[in-house]
């Protein structure tokens, strides 16, 4: 995907967020995408979905080529390919319930009648392992967590082959922010979804992608798979690889066999 964040209205002049980024996302596999705030990553994103659609390059879903934009795009294109974005409070309308935010899928998408949407809608609860009475609360009397497990719901509804997570974990705290990737993992294994994993945080994109692309400044500077992580090319990727700490079970020994401590501290 080549493209152009772009404010056109007012006269005003293009930016261009992304360029020169070229992706493949398998099926059944998981595709992170890393690097620093600004780069262009919801950018991206919004791009593939056709929310802000490509200046140029194209997009191959299923082998076929998508319209840029979301309106050139039939629905079943649209419903296979969703998104749960970065802000899970601005994501969810405050003025509806949880059951009304995932009715609106279930009609548009699959035309299901009130009966056939109720009995959906405790399955889709049951998936994201939220409780089913919560269908009659607001976004507003939710957690964070819960917030996202119904937007992570309502992209389920459209039965979706891909979804697009932009750092759906980034607001949560991090026990909670594992167990939403817990989730992730098991819905793959359950209905063979792929992930397209936007994140800056590496050991969670580590933790659930086959393959990596780092971008910087709006490119793509390098695609990295998690066995060769330690070997990355680009100054950017290595700075960001190498300041992710580790945890080396060995590092009191060191310590201990250090000379000049061993004289201050030790009274061996
Ligand atoms: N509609 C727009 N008009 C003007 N500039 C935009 C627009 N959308 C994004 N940008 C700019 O494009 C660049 C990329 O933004 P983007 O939101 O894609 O970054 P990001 O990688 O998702 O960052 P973060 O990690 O903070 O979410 C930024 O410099 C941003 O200011
Ligand atoms: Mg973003």
């Amino acid at each position: 995907v080549a493209g152009y964040g772009a404010s056109k209205t007012d006269g005003l002049p293009l930016v261009r967020a992304v360029e020169d980024v070229s992706l493949k996302v398998e099926k059944g596999r998981n595709l992170g995408i890393i690097g620093e705030s600004g780069c262009g990553k919801s950018t991206l994103a919004r791009a593939i979905a056709g929310i802000l659609p490509a200046a140029v390059g194209k997009i191959v879903f299923d082998g076929k080529e998508l319209g840029r934009s979301a309106r050139e795009r039939t629905r079943d294109q649209l419903r296979e390919m969703q998104i749960v974005f970065q802000y899970a409070d601005t994501a969810l309308n405050p003025a509806k319930s949880v059951e009304d935010i995932l009715d609106r899928p279930l009609v548009f998408y699959h035309g299901m009648n009130a009966r056939a949407r109720s009995l959906r809608i405790d399955e889709l609860l049951d998936m994201v392992r939220l409780p089913r009475n919560l269908r009659h609360r607001r976004p507003g009397e939710l957690s964070g967590g819960q917030k996202q497990r119904v937007n992570f719901a309502r992209a389920l509804a459209a039965d979706p082959k891909l979804i697009l997570c932009d750092e759906i974990t980034s607001a949560l705290d991090t026990v909670v922010a594992a167990a939403v990737i817990e989730l992730l993992k098991e819905m793959q294994r359950e209905l063979g979804l792929s992930y397209i994993f936007i994140s800056h945080d590496l050991s969670l994109v580590e933790a659930i992608c086959d393959e990596i692309v780092v971008m910087y400044g709006g490119k793509k500077v390098e695609d990295i798979t998690p066995a060769k992580i330690n070997a990355p090319h680009h100054p950017y990727s290595q700075l960001l690889f190498s300041s992710v700490p580790k945890l080396d079970p060995s590092w009191l020994d060191g310590l201990e066999q250090d000379p000049e401590l061993v004289r201050a501290y030790c009274r061996r």
